[in-house]
């Protein structure tokens, strides 16, 4: 299954960026390269057997490291004196770009832009963390935190580890020199769009209820269904732990009796959308996440790893309010 939309990776040299950081998952994602800025080492770590251990316990241990390693991030000063944001040849420079004398050049030669707008003029002030730097049309990296999509192929499980040596979203983001959390879980049968980052602020904020993010996802159903179910999900469906509403529902494709179905909504129960359809009747086949917010899972590669860009971490910082 695809979903519509199209995401641009293309990113200027190191720090990190998305050819850098995609991963082919065949079965497993290739051991990382030593890459600028983000880590590389030794080769992966070898499985463990240990003793099995249920889901609910491998989230309390997930939630008391994510406690103890989310320390507030150093936060890039946004003001110099009384002037908002950092000079963009400083910025560049710390991209690797090279000196910031030569980064003058670039913005010299008219090879910056910010924003979509070429930059010629010294003295321009930029949040790296928001706006979108490209160098002859190259995005660059300069984010202070990692964010990343990945497309979970079915059979990983949502832990950064898994005592039974099963593949997890860990194995995505090996040798890093910064710990990565996932924002939030899908199913293991389930595949699509998890976002990882060490950002702990924006992981709670995205997962917590009280935002209310909105998660998009398609699902293979048997038909012939009735024509007022999506009227009949959206009013509410009782399940056994309450109401779970759906936000939208619309019907992608129908071939014969197979029913592509697209539901969003903005609560993230366990199973909530296999368990809303099987209560209406139809129980889910196939189900692919292709929407986290404002994040789209595009024509991403089931098993790849992709470095978010600026404009994507900005509409999703601003989505919770950060
Ligand atoms: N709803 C489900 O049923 N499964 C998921 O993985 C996510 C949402």
């Amino acid at each position: 299954m695809r979903s519509s939309g199209r995401n641009s990776n293309r990113n200027y040299r190191g720090a990190g960026n998305s050819r850098d950081d995609r991963q082919q998952s065949s079965g497993r994602p290739r051991p990382e390269e030593r890459r600028y800025g983000s880590g590389g080492g030794p080769a992966p770590r070898k499985k463990r057997a240990a003793p099995a251990r249920s889901r609910e316990y491998d989230a309390q241990i997930e939630e008391r490291n994510r406690a103890r390693h989310d320390k507030p991030a150093p936060r890039l000063p946004k003001t110099f004196g009384d002037q908002e944001g950092e000079r963009l040849q400083k910025v560049l420079a710390r991209a690797g770009l090279g000196s910031r004398r030569a980064c003058e050049e670039l913005i010299d030669q008219a090879r910056v832009e910010v924003n979509g707008k070429i930059v010629t003029s010294q003295g321009r002030r930029v949040d790296p963390d928001k706006d979108e730097i490209r160098v002859d049309g190259l995005t660059v990296a300069t984010q202070s935190h990692l964010f990343f999509a990945l497309n979970k192929p079915v059979g990983v499980v949502s832990s950064m580890e898994d005592p039974d040596g099963r593949q997890c979203l860990g194995d995505y983001v090996q040798n890093r020199e910064t710990r990565l959390f996932h924002v939030g879980r899908l199913d293991t049968d389930t595949e699509g769009l998890i976002l990882l980052t060490n950002h702990g602020e924006l992981a709670h904020r995205l997962t917590h209820p009280k935002y209310g993010v909105t998660k998009g996802y398609l699902a293979a159903i048997q038909g012939p269904i009735p024509r007022d179910l999506g009227k009949r999900l959206k009013a509410g469906v009782e399940l056994e732990d309450g109401y779970a509403r759906a936000d939208s529902f619309r019907v992608v494709q129908n071939t014969g009796r197979n029913y592509l179905v697209e539901v969003s909504l903005h609560e993230g129960r366990k199973h909530i959308v296999r368990r809303m359809l099987a209560e209406a009747g139809f129980p889910v086949d196939k189900l692919v996440r292709t929407r986290f917010g404002p994040i789209v899972l595009g024509d991403q590669k089931s098993g790849w790893l992709r470095r978010m860009t600026n404009t994507e971490v900005g509409r999703l910082m601003r989505e919770v309010g950060l």
